[in-house]
């Protein structure tokens, strides 16, 4: 599979996953191992992964907000829906139909750490309490393909405001599920589950971060992330988890899963910038998913109008990485 390191445009994308474990290599000895056997399955015939049995169906389509449009076109529902990084099922693209595994319904949420009163809630429940609506949005993986998808969801800043963080909170850090029987991919020990991300309180209360429960106006599948992901679009991909079972306010930085495995190429801040390399590949452009075609990467991935100034007043930190 990879290991010949080459300029990132030259790195073909069935190796740029295995190039994101490279910094560990004892990890990506094993996982390479692991995933050549998963990778030999045939390739999952789309449809199947298009249906699934999710008690939010009735939600949807929901109405598009205007202020969340893009110029591109949007990406192909199949391309989105079938080319995926969910490493819980896998460390290879063809996730989609081991991810139909997975069990959504019924879905819990906790709420903790420097809350006014600590509260798990249903996914339904929380539903009920979240102004759906629809948003096109950008979304740049940090192995340098992209697509343009529109999420169904409500904005993250409206679950802020519902677990009331006390004023001391400073980030929130959000979970993946991590229970072994879940995932095959929680198997693999060398990977430190469960997937965490975070975000500073200034991140989270911003206009675009947003929890998407859908995906082209229907639930979102379960290889994209059932039943409730991150979208946080200015920032590289993997800040954007899946599945998420556990919301932590908190007063220290979170570690999260990509800085635990290598933290000299993934950070905490992940913004977008194609002058900033990664260590093993350029940023400067990217694939549309879907297609050949390349084109220019944009810092905070065009959403700069934004969020630029969330960092204004930031020194001496790796916003980029
Ligand atoms: N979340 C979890 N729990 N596990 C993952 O492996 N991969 C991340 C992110 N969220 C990942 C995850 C990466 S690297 C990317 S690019 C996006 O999911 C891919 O989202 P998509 O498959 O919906 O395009």
């Amino acid at each position: 599979m990879l290991i010949k390191k080459k300029p990132g445009w030259e790195i073909p994308e069935s190796a740029v996953t295995p190039e994101l474990v490279y910094a560990d290599r004892r990890r990506f000895i094993q996982t390479a191992a692991v995933g050549s056997l998963l990778a030999a399955a045939p390739f999952p015939v789309w449809g199947k992964e298009n249906t699934p049995e999710a008690p939010s169906a009735h939600r949807y389509p929901v109405e598009r907000n205007p202020k969340y449009t893009v110029e591109r076109e949007m990406t192909a529902q199949k391309a989105a829906e079938t080319y995926n990084n969910f490493y819980e099922f896998g460390s290879h693209k063809e996730i989609s139909k081991a991810a139909q595994e997975l069990k959504i319904d019924p879905w819990t949420v906790t709420i903790d750490g420097m809350v006014e009163k600590p509260f798990q809630i249903g996914i339904d429940e929380l539903l009920d309490k979240m102004p759906l609506e629809e948003r096109v949005y950008r979304h740049r993986c940090v192995e340098a393909w992209a697509m343009t998808v529109p999420w169904s969801g409500f904005p993250l800043r409206s679950l802020v405001d519902l677990a009331k963080p006390m004023s001391g909170a400073k980030y929130l850090q959000m979970q993946t599920f991590g229970e072994k029987g879940m995932a095959p991919g929680l198997r693999q020990f060398w990977y430190p589950w469960p997937y965490t991300e975070g975000l500073t309180m200034a991140e989270a209360r911003n206009d675009l971060a947003f929890i998407a429960t859908g995906l082209y106006g229907k639930p979102i599948p379960k290889q994209n992330g059932a039943p409730l992901r991150l979208a946080v679009p200015w920032k590289y991909g993997f800040k954007s988890l899946k599945s998420i079972v556990r919301f932590t306010f908190t007063d220290k930085r979170p570690v999260t899963f990509w800085e635990k495995i290598g933290p000299k190429e993934y950070g905490f801040w992940a913004n977008v910038n194609p002058d900033v390399k990664h260590p093993r590949w350029s940023q400067a452009t990217e694939r549309l998913l879907g297609s050949e075609e390349r084109v220019p990467t944009r810092i905070y991935n065009g959403y700069e109008e934004f969020v630029a100034d969330i960092y204004t007043g930031i020194k001496g930190q790796k916003l980029f990485m």
